[in-house]
């Protein structure tokens, strides 16, 4: 099926939602923008409504009946398509990526690269898929496990990572014979669009993979209708902290236990004995890579007050000299995602600068424009797109409300600590538990840290942001609800474990009643 084709170029792509392979009319129209430079229009897009939701579902769940019979290698082999496909339409998608969302092309190809490393991962499992035989108590029984898939998976992604992040929840999806309903976000729908383009040209049935472009809150009155009608069975989220809890909610009420990767502020902590350079260097690339606006973005650099001024100089200087803007470019980072971040960036965020705090990394805060220019500006006028200037605060408290709340944009704060327990309260007390880093070159260090930050992954020498594609990805607290995306882990996200005893023995064997007795001395001593 071609529906269209993904387009670099300048052109305008006509999208909406696609269920069971076919493209709906009506709906509300709106466009993405190209953030970079907001003339270009990337796509005219058509919203659907609750209804629109309701019916992929209804689709997804007669499908995936079908798609659950095949056997698991052979949806492996799909998943193999898709990583050969995905390999061959590397630096279209990503260029899309960049266009529509305006990540820099070095990241954008690095975010392409996730979703060929996630179906790599996968293709094989298919082969796997594994269960147990195990050894019942009663002779002539078999026990066995079996994994089944869960049945329809409504996956609801942010646009931040438009692509990778909608791969790790609809590649182990599929290949668990799930059919899946996925909602990307709004201000992403042609890199949406892109990606199910390749999928279904893999071999996915288009009944099993249903697109569909509707607003946040008219996904959440769909998915309500949905799971009222017993057609979900699965929600997977990444997203804001705030959305989550109320899809947690949701599910809860029909017993669902969603798969939530929220919001993080994860702290970066510097040891006395830590390589200051390469500390800066994780620093630069956590907190100011894709903007500061990957949920694994660094929030707060918590530095011992030994190295505190040195570090902060010379992070300082390397934000000063970071290029900044033409994402096509090798930049730092180029602009905002959409225009609703540049609102929630300049008004709530810079908002939680205090007297006590001293601003530094630019000549100015907020957007770039003729009037608040940076030195060294990558591209033509900064204000045809939406740049902002990068941030440092340092000064910041336990108790600032900038310590505690998650800043999506550029904007790093930096905290001072003299004793572990200040460091690791600056660590914690946010509530959030995503990812984490230390740099330190004690082991001891290295461990006790592990063991006491509520962070799901951390780092040692190394960033907060660039999990690789097969570790168990996911947060604790404010950050999500235990689930695991990624890996083996995902599996189970996406199946069901089923338990099954074969007794062979002829007559009615009963478990811990029918057991053969031993006999034994249990006052015998040596
Ligand atoms: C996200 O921001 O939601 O670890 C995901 C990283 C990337 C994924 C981030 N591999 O920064």
């Amino acid at each position: 099926m071609t529906l269209m084709h993904p387009g670099t170029a300048r052109e305008t792509l006509e999208i909406s939602s696609v269920i069971g392979g076919e493209l709906l009319a009506g709906g509300t129209t709106a466009t993405s923008t190209n953030p970079a430079e907001l003339e270009d229009v990337v796509a005219n897009v058509r919203f659907g409504d609750a209804e629109t939701f309701l019916r992929a579902c209804t689709v997804a769940a007669e499908a995936q009946k079908r798609w659950a019979a095949t056997p698991a290698p052979v949806r492996g082999q799909v998943i193999a398509n898709m990583a050969e496909l995905f390999r061959h339409n590397k630096r279209a998608l990503a260029e899309l990526v960049t266009r529509e969302i305006g990540k820099p092309i070095a990241e954008a190809l690095g975010e392409v690269q996730e979703v060929i490393d996630t179906s790599e991962f996968f293709l094989s499992e298919g082969r796997r898929l594994y269960g147990m035989t195990v050894p019942s108590e009663m002779s002539d029984k078999q026990l066995f496990t079996f994994r089944n898939p869960v049945g329809v998976a409504a996956i609801i992604t942010a646009g931040n990572f438009p692509v990778a992040v909608p791969s790790w929840y609809i590649v182990p999806a599929l290949l668990c014979g799930n059919a899946v309903v996925w909602k990307p976000a709004d201000y992403s729908p042609a890199c949406a669009h892109a990606m199910c383009e390749v999928m279904w040209h893999a071999g996915v049935p288009a009944d099993v993979l249903n697109l569909v472009q509707v607003h946040g809150a008219t996904a959440s009155e769909g998915l309500e209708l949905a799971l009222d009608r017993g057609l979900v069975h699965k929600v997977g989220f990444t997203g804001s902290t705030e959305v989550g809890r109320r899809l947690g909610e949701l599910c809860g009420r029909h017993l669902q236990t969603p798969c939530l990767e929220l919001g993080g502020k994860n702290p970066l902590v510097v040891m006395p004995d830590a390589n200051l350079e390469l500390a800066v260097e994780g620093a630069l690339f956590s907190g100011f890579g894709t903007g500061g606006q990957r949920c694994t973005s660094l929030g707060t650099a918590i530095v011992h007050e030994s190295v505190h001024d040195e570090f902060l100089s010379k992070f300082v200087a390397a934000v000063e000299g970071a290029a900044i803007g033409d994402p096509t470019t090798d930049v730092l980072y180029g602009p905002l995602l959409d225009e609703r971040f540049l609102r929630s960036f300049e008004r709530d965020h810079l908002g939680l600068i205090r007297d006590h705090h001293s601003v530094h990394g630019s000549s100015d805060v907020g957007r770039i424009t003729g009037s608040k220019p940076r030195a060294g500006f990558v591209g033509g006028d900064p204000e045809r797109g939406i740049f902002c200037h990068p941030t440092i605060v340092s000064g910041v408290r336990v108790d600032d409300e900038l310590a505690n709340t998650e800043t999506f944009g550029p904007l790093v704060g930096v905290a001072k600590f003299a004793d572990w327990e200040e460091a690791m309260a600056l660590a914690n007390g946010h509530g959030y538990g995503l990812s984490s880093a230390i740099y330190t070159n004690d082991p001891r260090s290295a461990f006790r840290f592990r063991a006491q930050v509520s962070a799901g992954m951390v780092s040692v020498n190394n960033s907060t942001s660039g999990a690789e594609a097969h570790l168990p990805f996911g947060g604790n607290g404010k950050s999500g609800n235990g689930a695991r995306q990624s890996g083996v882990w995902v599996l189970d996200q996406f199946t069901r474990w089923q338990s099954m005893n074969w007794d062979y023995a002829g007559k009615l064997q009963k478990a811990q009643m029918d057991v053969a007795e031993i006999t034994a001395d249990l006052d015998f001593r040596l």
